[in-house]
């Protein structure tokens, strides 16, 4: 099963107008003559006007890091799918750890946004993964499952397969610690069995230059969720080019 690859980058809470206009220069000199590969940028929400300007009618896709599950009210401070479809977005991450972690995210609640992205026409990227202590209680599996069965039981295989999963290994993010690619590889392989075969699976946790083409070269790993090293124009274009 041939899948198209997927490099998106999540820059966090990180960016200016001016930092973002030289990184976005240089990945749109660079990009084209990259190929196989599709790259996306996520970025924060003040950012997305420029953002779509910027990337109108190039090769790289942009979206937001977070989205309301609600289509609007009274909720100060949350921003709709649909909002981020009128900028362009075609991605949106949800259910990332640091959203789980700092934020209190249920896996249900991540459930509803997972589904609200998909009505506006968004791709969710969903996040799931294990942290240091669940790993080594022997718990990854169990842990990936209830975070993936969630979205399943709310909206399906067939809706899952058409958006992307992410795994994410809480302990590989922003630690330099990144899983082997065997590890990557174990938890791919096994959401694979839970999802159709053409849905995209990609890792994220530490990805480098350094690394990216050893775990990219797995055969259910298609492609990364890259934190630090999109920021970075020169590291994100050997990750892409890996
Ligand atoms: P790092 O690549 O900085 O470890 O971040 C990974 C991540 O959380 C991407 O969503």
């Amino acid at each position: 099963m041939a899948r198209a690859r997927l490099v998106a980058g999540n820059w966090k809470m990180h960016g200016s107008r001016e930092s973002n206009r030289a990184l976005l220069d240089r990945l749109l000199q660079e990009i084209p003559g990259i190929k196989g590969v599709e790259c996306a940028v996520c970025v924060p929400f003040p950012y997305l006007g420029q953002i779509a300007e910027r990337l109108a009618g190039s090769a790289v896709a942009w979206g937001a890091q977070n989205v309301s599950e609600h289509a609007q009210g009274a909720y100060t401070g949350e921003v709709s799918a649909a909002m981020l479809a009128e900028f362009g977005c075609r991605y949106v991450i949800v259910g990332h750890s640091e959203r789980r972690q700092l934020y209190g995210e249920s896996d249900a609640q991540v459930a509803a946004k997972f589904a609200a992205a998909q009505r506006a026409g968004l791709v969710p990227i969903l996040c799931v993964g294990e942290t240091l202590a669940e790993r080594d209680a022997g718990r990854t599996e169990q842990v990936v499952d209830r975070q993936l069965q969630q979205v399943l039981n709310l909206e399906g295989k067939d809706s899952v397969s058409k958006a992307v999963v992410a795994y994410e290994p809480v302990w590989a993010i922003g630690t330099g610690r990144t899983a082997t690619p065997q590890q990557a590889q174990e938890v791919h392989g096994f959401l694979r069995e839970k999802v159709l075969p053409e849905t995209r699976i990609l890792y994220g946790g530490s990805v480098k230059p350094q690394n990216a083409a050893a775990i990219f070269a797995m055969p259910d790993v298609d492609g990364g969720l890259v934190g630090g090293a999109s920021l970075a124009a020169k590291e994100f274009l050997e990750i892409l080019k890996a």
